[in-house]
């Protein structure tokens, strides 16, 4: 369907052609003489209205009411000119099968139902238009990331999903548990084998991996490995945080994409995810015109004018210290207390991405190192890191990033510090043994962005199969 409506003619330059849609029924609609289908293949938000007359090859089956909304249609006929004012074209049915129908319990029907709802039908969500296009524009912020970083001349890496390191230091990882059918009572039978209570599970995760093994929360470190030998890299994959927050910005697991480039200090790093957050904009503003117009109308009013100027206008800067500041002068009561050295509350994100620089990305950087994590790179003050999150409104942190401490015994002190072991460090120490060069990078949670182009509120709508505390169906 995209092929065909998708040209600028919306389809009036193939007028007489026949062709075949396969899709799914959105709704059918009888009249006397003609019954009205309305067909979607997902390729894009457009459905296909197919008319169907009597004398059309299966017929019969349209008219055994079989034909409802969720069934599965193969549909061939002429593409003619529309006589609605909804679409340019329409199908003159030639011929159509039934290839699957659909039980009048199919939950998603033409009435608007809650996302709340749709959360409970992750499965069959995608066949709303609303999921439908956010699982197009996920799709093509993945492909402009790629193309990003590719053209730029970064080399993607793969890194780890199980791993012995806890790169955030922030102890919210998952563990790896290796659980095995108690030996004496493994059965033959392959059915009788998956294990139905704890008590019959021994956990040999340690024997394993010859030490305590969890999902990853941040593929940086690994990074930095390739990074001091290929230069610029990045990594684009799923990582996981065991934090129990139910907010409408967190999952348990969340992809994170990860430049690291050598040779570069926070301001190449500040530069690089600008360019990258400019990129992906564009992309999808040029790409996905009919989504982003659908939420424009439906999720976010004025959204594309809010990314049109992200993809053209700088974005602010300004120290933590300058944040304070800001942010003590804002004659605003806020729940948390400002004061130099703590964490920024959502509530104070917001203030500074909603009110005092409405609309426009903000990156705040040099953080106190207290509150951020033992590999950045201390500044000469010896009170703050050469750190910088961009934040943006809504969703508050999109990115996180800093230059990493390349000096051996600085880093080692910091560690010490931290009271974090040196020896499981060892590999990590290594990169600044050998040929240690400056060096930045920075994560971005994929979800966040997501939502960030398409106005969706919660980040559970922009994944396909959420994982959240006490929720892991599907
Ligand atoms: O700020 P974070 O914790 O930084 C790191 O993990 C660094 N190692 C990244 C780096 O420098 N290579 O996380 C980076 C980003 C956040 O800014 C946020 O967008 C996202 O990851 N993020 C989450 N997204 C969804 N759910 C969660 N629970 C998230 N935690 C972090
Ligand atoms: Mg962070």
């Amino acid at each position: 369907i995209a092929d065909l409506k998708g040209g600028p003619d919306e389809g009036l330059d193939r007028v007489g052609h026949t062709v075949v849609v396969e899709g799914w029924v959105r709704t059918v609609r009888v009249q006397s003489s003609v019954t009205f289908i309305e067909v979607n293949d997902g390729s894009c938000l457009s459905n296909m209205q197919c008319v169907v007359d009597l004398d059309a090859d299966g017929y019969n089956q349209v008219e055994s009411g079989l034909v409802s909304t969720g069934a599965s249609l193969w549909v061939q006929g002429i593409v003619v000119k529309s006589q609605g004012s909804k679409q340019k074209v329409e199908l003159k049915v030639k011929k159509i099968i039934l290839v699957g129908k659909s039980d009048s319990s199919f939950p998603i029907q033409k009435k608007r139902v809650s996302r709340e709802f749709l959360r409970t039908k992750a499965h069959l969500r995608p066949r709303s238009n609303t999921f439908g296009a956010v699982a197009r524009v996920r799709n093509a912020l993945a492909y402009a990331t790629h193309k990003f970083f590719q053209e730029n001349g970064f080399v993607w890496v793969s890194s780890p999903i199980i791993t012995a390191s806890d790169c955030e230091g922030a102890g919210e990882q998952f563990c790896v548990t290796t659980l095995m059918p108690n030996s004496q009572e493994v059965s033959d039978s392959p059915v009788d084998a998956i294990p139905k209570t704890d008590d019959r599970l021994i956990d040999w995760s340690q024997d394993f991996f010859g030490k305590p093994a969890f999902l990853t929360v941040s593929g940086q470190l690994n990074a930095e490995t390739y990074a001091t030998a290929l230069s610029d890299v990045y990594t684009f994959g799923p990582t996981f945080r065991a934090e129990n927050s139910n907010t409408s910005r967190h999952l348990a697991e969340f992809w994170m994409i990860e430049p690291e480039l050598a040779f570069a200090d926070l301001g190449d790093d500040m530069a690089c995810a600008t360019a990258y957050l400019q990129y992906v904009v564009r992309y999808v503003l040029e790409n996905c015109k009919e989504d982003m117009d659908f939420f424009n109308t439906w999720i976010e009013k004025g959204i594309i004018d809010r990314l049109s100027d992200v993809a053209e206008k700088d974005f602010v800067q300004m120290t933590y210290t300058e944040a304070i500041d800001l942010l003590k002068q804002a004659n605003k009561k806020f729940e948390f207390p400002v004061k130099w050295g703590c964490d920024l509350q959502s509530e104070h994100e917001r203030f500074i991405t909603e009110e005092a620089f409405a609309g426009c990305p903000v990156i705040i950087r040099d953080y106190p190192k207290d509150i951020k994590a033992f590999y950045m790179r201390q500044n000469d003050d010896g009170k703050t890191v050469a750190a910088m999150d961009m934040l943006v409104p809504r969703i508050g942190e999109l990115i996180g990033g800093s230059q990493r401490e390349e000096r051996l015994e600085y880093l080692e002190t910091r560690l010490d510090e931290l009271k974090l072991n040196r020896d499981s460090f060892w590999w990590y120490l290594d990169l600044r043994r050998y040929g240690s060069v400056p060096h930045a990078g920075f994560g971005l949670g994929f979800e966040r962005l997501v939502q960030f182009a398409t106005g969706m509120e919660n980040i559970r709508d922009v994944i396909p199969f959420p994982r959240t505390p006490g929720s892991a169906e599907f």
